[in-house]
């Protein structure tokens, strides 16, 4: 069931973050709200219009915003880091790429006070962001710490005995305290994803077991990005009737709105955007007061499409190229409006 208390906050943080400083917060007078200054949606002077009465978050050590800009461990002091990641050049010249991942049960917060019983690939959802280039050799070390069996099923192409599916054969499947490894070569390039496939698929995705998997061409000839952002689209039912109840771009409803993310005009940005949400068919992706050029799961290097809104099934991608023209806040959200209200909305910070 769908939280109507939450619907009505929800509101008022979108209408929240069109106020202008000196506007008392009105937000029933929706013509207040435009012609807003970029300098008037500091992210402290969101904070007020968070939801309900305690409506920060509490740590739960998920960052939205170091999210946004981690792969391959990057966010780890380098000692830490070398516990998950390592790379190493082959005799034949090749990187190979390795990781250790974890499949664990953690507690996360899906909204302000709101706690979600996931699973995990290393206690975070969506799982860490593996990054290659194109014909990189990739080494997963998988260990299920978890009390249910699991696998890893990774998009692009390798043999069928790295595809972790569930079912039949069983030797695919991780069960409890078990450890496998996949390894294959990084292709296609473009931006792909990660997730469980054991059985019920749905729900194991439903529960956070899933992630980004990005592939960088060898010879990349599309403009230079200036930032990259990882963002992967999801959902929670957190009273489990099969139905999500929270929306959100990387777990945290209205996370971006809290903290817009910053960019600069003029400079290139690209988004790596998927769609992990389980039970609604459809998603999407809209931006306000700008335009961008699409790469369809990032598999060719010029775009294919040139606008503000894209639409998506489960498990699709795209790669979206954005310049900013002119300093403000600008939202971004699902275009299907039900789930925007429900957490997936978010916010650029253009300087
Ligand atoms: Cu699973
Ligand atoms: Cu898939």
């Amino acid at each position: 069931m769908k939280a109507i208390i939450f619907i009505t906050s929800a509101f008022l943080v979108l209408a929240g973050c069109q106020q202008s400083d000196d506007s008392e917060n009105k937000v029933t007078n929706s013509t207040e709200s435009h012609g807003m200054e970029a300098d008037s949606s500091d992210p402290q002077d969101l904070a007020q219009f968070a939801i309900g009465p305690n409506g920060e978050y509490q740590t739960d050590g998920f960052d939205a915003l170091k999210f946004l800009t981690t792969w391959n461990f990057n966010n780890l002091p380098k000692e830490e880091r070398s516990k998950f990641y390592k790379e190493t050049t082959l005799a034949d010249g090749t990187l190979l790429r390795e990781y250790w991942f974890n499949v664990e049960e953690v507690t996360i917060e899906v909204a302000p006070g709101v706690f979600y019983p996931a699973w995990s690939y290393n206690g975070q959802v969506p799982g860490p962001t593996i990054r290659a280039t194109e014909g990189d050799m990739v080494k997963i070390h998988f260990k299920n710490n978890s009390s249910k069996p699991h696998t890893a099923h990774f998009h692009g192409y390798h043999s069928d005995s790295m595809d972790g599916t569930g079912g039949v054969p069983e030797d695919k499947i991780m069960l409890p305290g078990e450890s496998r490894i996949y390894e294959f070569k990084a292709e296609p390039f473009g931006t792909h994803v990660y997730h469980c496939h054991s059985y019920p698929v749905s729900q194991h995705v439903a529960k956070g077991l899933y992630g980004a998997f990005i592939v960088d061409p060898k010879v990349d000839t599309r403009p230079k990005a200036d930032k990259e952002f990882v963002m992967v689209m999801n959902g929670f039912d957190t009273d489990f009737d099969g139905e999500n109840d929270f929306y959100a771009v990387n777990t945290k409803a209205f996370a971006y709105n809290y903290q817009p993310i910053k960019v600069k005009t003029g400079e290139l940005v690209r988004l790596h955007l998927s769609n992990m949400l389980e039970f609604d068919p459809i998603n999407s992706f809209h931006l306000h007061a700008n335009f961008f050029d699409e790469y369809p799961t990032g598999t060719k290097l010029e775009p294919d499409n040139f606008t503000d809104t894209i639409t998506m099934g489960q498990g699709e991608r795209s790669i979206l190229d954005v310049r900013f023209r002119e300093p403000g806040m600008y939202m971004f959200h699902s275009h299907v409006a039900e789930l925007a209200e429900l957490g997936w909305t978010g916010m650029f910070m253009v300087e």
